[in-house]
């Protein structure tokens, strides 16, 4: 997978880093091409120069930043969304930003729901992910914690708590914006 890592919409540059990819995807230097915090207005432009689709948008999401509507512009489009800080990033770059003065895995309804699957909060913010049928790419430098967030497949969240964890969205964005980011390479 090889993938433009941020649209940079003020360099205007990027549909013509997607005919690049295009090129080593046809060339058989990659085995899929994709992009990462392109929003819909960034695709758009993507869809109307492209010969090759992008296969998957790696997005910033979590239960906080949930950008339901953009995922299902994705699926609709046969583009898998994938999400970075997939348990809310790392909390030193959240401790100035989180919620209520809560971080994603400090959620109260996280971890109540994991006392009642018997799972962690992490668990059950990546088993909403999976059910959501978001790729998930959850980062731990803790042996353990790696096991954890690999075991979320024995366990199904009910419709009810999928929709109370929807309902924890409030837009909270912990890295860089896509649409005013242009420094990123
Ligand atoms: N495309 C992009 O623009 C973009 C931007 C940012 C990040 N990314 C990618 O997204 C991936 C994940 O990003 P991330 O690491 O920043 O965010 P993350 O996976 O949401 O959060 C990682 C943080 O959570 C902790 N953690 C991991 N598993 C845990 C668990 N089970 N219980 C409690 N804490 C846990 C980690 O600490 P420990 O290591 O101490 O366990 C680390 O501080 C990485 O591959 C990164 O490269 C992509």
């Amino acid at each position: 997978m090889y993938m433009i890592h941020f649209p940079c919409p003020a360099c205007g540059l990027y549909t013509e880093a997607w005919r690049a990819l295009e090129h080593l995807y046809k060339e058989g230097y990659a085995r899929a091409i994709g992009v990462s915090n392109f929003h819909q207005t960034h695709l758009e432009k993507i869809f109307a120069m492209c010969e090759i689709p992008p296969m998957v948008n790696e997005l910033e999401c979590n239960p906080y930043l949930s950008i339901a509507p953009l995922r299902q512009y994705c699926h609709e489009h046969q583009i898998w969304p994938e999400a970075w800080f997939p348990l809310g990033g790392p909390a030193t770059r959240l401790s100035g930003k989180a919620v209520g003065g809560k971080r994603l895995l400090e959620d109260g309804l996280l971890i109540g729901l994991g006392a009642k699957y018997g799972k962690s909060p992490a668990q059950i913010a990546l088993r909403w992910e999976l059910q959501s049928d978001i790729i998930a790419i959850p980062k731990s430098a803790k042996p353990h914690r790696i096991r954890e967030n690999i075991d979320i497949f024995g366990f199904e969240l009910s419709e009810s708590d999928m929709a109370a964890i929807d309902s924890l969205d409030c837009g909270q964005r912990s890295g860089s914006d896509p649409e005013t980011c242009n420094d990123q390479f």
